[in-house]
Parts: C-alpha cells; structure tokens; sequence
C-alpha cells in the first residue's frame, strides 16, 4: 500500500522520459495492485518562489530567531511542499536533459525542498545527514545524447549526477536511474528506442 510520487519535468506532449515514468509505474501497480501514484507536475505545482523573505525566513530559523509576518507566510508555504514530498513512501523523477542539467522548475523545487531541520541535517561530529530515510527513488533521464558513464559526454552530464546526490544528501539509500535516449534520429530508430525504452522500464518495475 505505498505512496508513490511522480515528480514529473517534461512540460512536452509525448515526452520520452515521461513515457519511461508512465511505462514503469504501470508494470509497478500491476503488480501492486494497492500502491498508489500521485503526479507532481512541477511546471504546473504552485512552488514559491525561494525570494527575499523566503531566504529571511531560512537564515531567521537556522539562528533561532523569530520569523516577521511575512517571513511567517513565505516559511509557510515552503513547509508544506517538503512536508507534501515527506509524506510519500517511494519516489520517480522524469526529466529531460536541459543544457546539460535539470529543467529549471525542477531545480526550483529541490530548492524549496532542500531545507536544514526538514530534509536534511548537520551535527559537529557527522557533519551533513540525510532525514528522508528508508525510501527508493527511481529516475528517469532523457537526453538527445549520450552521456552514459564511460563516454566522453559523462563528463557534461550535470543532470543525473546532481539529481543522485541531492537524494542521497536527503538520506535516500536506493537510488536508481535508467537513462531514456539517445531522442534523435531517423523515425525507425525513434520507434525501436521508444519500445525499449518501455521494455527496460517495465523489466525495472519487475
Ligand atoms: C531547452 C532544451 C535544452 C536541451 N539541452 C540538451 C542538452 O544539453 N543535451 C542533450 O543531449 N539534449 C538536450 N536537449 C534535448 C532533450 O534532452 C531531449 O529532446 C529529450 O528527449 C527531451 O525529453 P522529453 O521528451 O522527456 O521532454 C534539450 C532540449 C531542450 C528543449
């Protein structure tokens, strides 16, 4: 009976790596039945913006000092998006590679969500600590070419890389990433990439 998020971040009609999502979370609730998926479409989420008084609101509670009104209200809003996100048991992100990293309403909302106290921790004798544990997270990255580890591309990959640690900074253990693509090419091969892509994302559910 797990909750499932599907932070989406494709704002595109017959996005590839939302059809890996779709094609994964259908072979997963067929066969868990009980699971449930929520979609958080983050071009269309009401995030906040993380402005003046929101940064306030962030310096103000890391030095125990009381929030003004309006640091109240912008601290407010940023509260229930990470307590919304803490709510779920297990986690999928599709996203296309944008000048080599993340769409950036994805990247708003790892910033909204990314706070000390909430998602994750600091202790003089440790240092940083995750507190989201215990949860897996499986992402799905498309991009037009091919920065698989191991070719001369890794390198520029600022997408995937980031996306990974920024779980695991969160205290994710389980983090796994299928990479949708190459997304260019003549029409045949399009259609042979998108059938395996469907194919690996349901063997992964599996
Ligand atoms: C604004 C923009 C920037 C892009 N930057 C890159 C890039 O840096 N590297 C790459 O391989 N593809 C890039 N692409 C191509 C997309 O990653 C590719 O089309 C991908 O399949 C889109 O995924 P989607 O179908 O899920 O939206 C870019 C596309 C757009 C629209």
């Amino acid at each position: 009976m797990a909750k499932i998020l599907h932070i989406q971040a494709s704002p595109r009609e017959g996005s590839y790596s939302s059809l890996a999502a779709d094609a994964y979370l259908a072979a997963h609730l067929a066969k868990n039945p009980g699971d449930t998926v929520e979609t958080l479409d983050v071009w269309t989420a009401d995030l906040p913006h993380f402005d003046g008084p929101t940064l306030e609101a962030r310096y103000a509670a890391a030095s125990g000092q009381t929030h003004t009104p309006a640091q109240a209200k912008a601290w407010g809003a940023i509260v229930k998006q990470i307590e919304h996100f803490k709510s779920f048991d297990a986690y999928v992100v599709s996203f296309p590679m944008w000048n080599f990293s993340v769409p950036y309403p994805l990247k708003q909302y790892v910033d909204v969500i990314a706070q000390p106290g909430q998602t994750f921790g600091w202790a003089a004798d440790k240092g940083f600590f995750g507190l989201v544990t215990g949860k897996p997270v499986t992402i799905f990255a498309a991009s037009a070419g091919n920065y698989a580890p191991g070719t001369g591309a890794a390198a520029v990959d600022f997408a995937t890389p980031y996306l990974e640690w920024v779980f695991k900074f969160f205290g994710f253990t389980d983090v796994r990433t299928m990479r949708v693509g190459p997304t260019v090419g003549a029409p045949d091969a399009l259609d042979a990439m998108k059938a395996a892509t469907v194919k690996q994302a349901q063997e992964l559910a599996a």
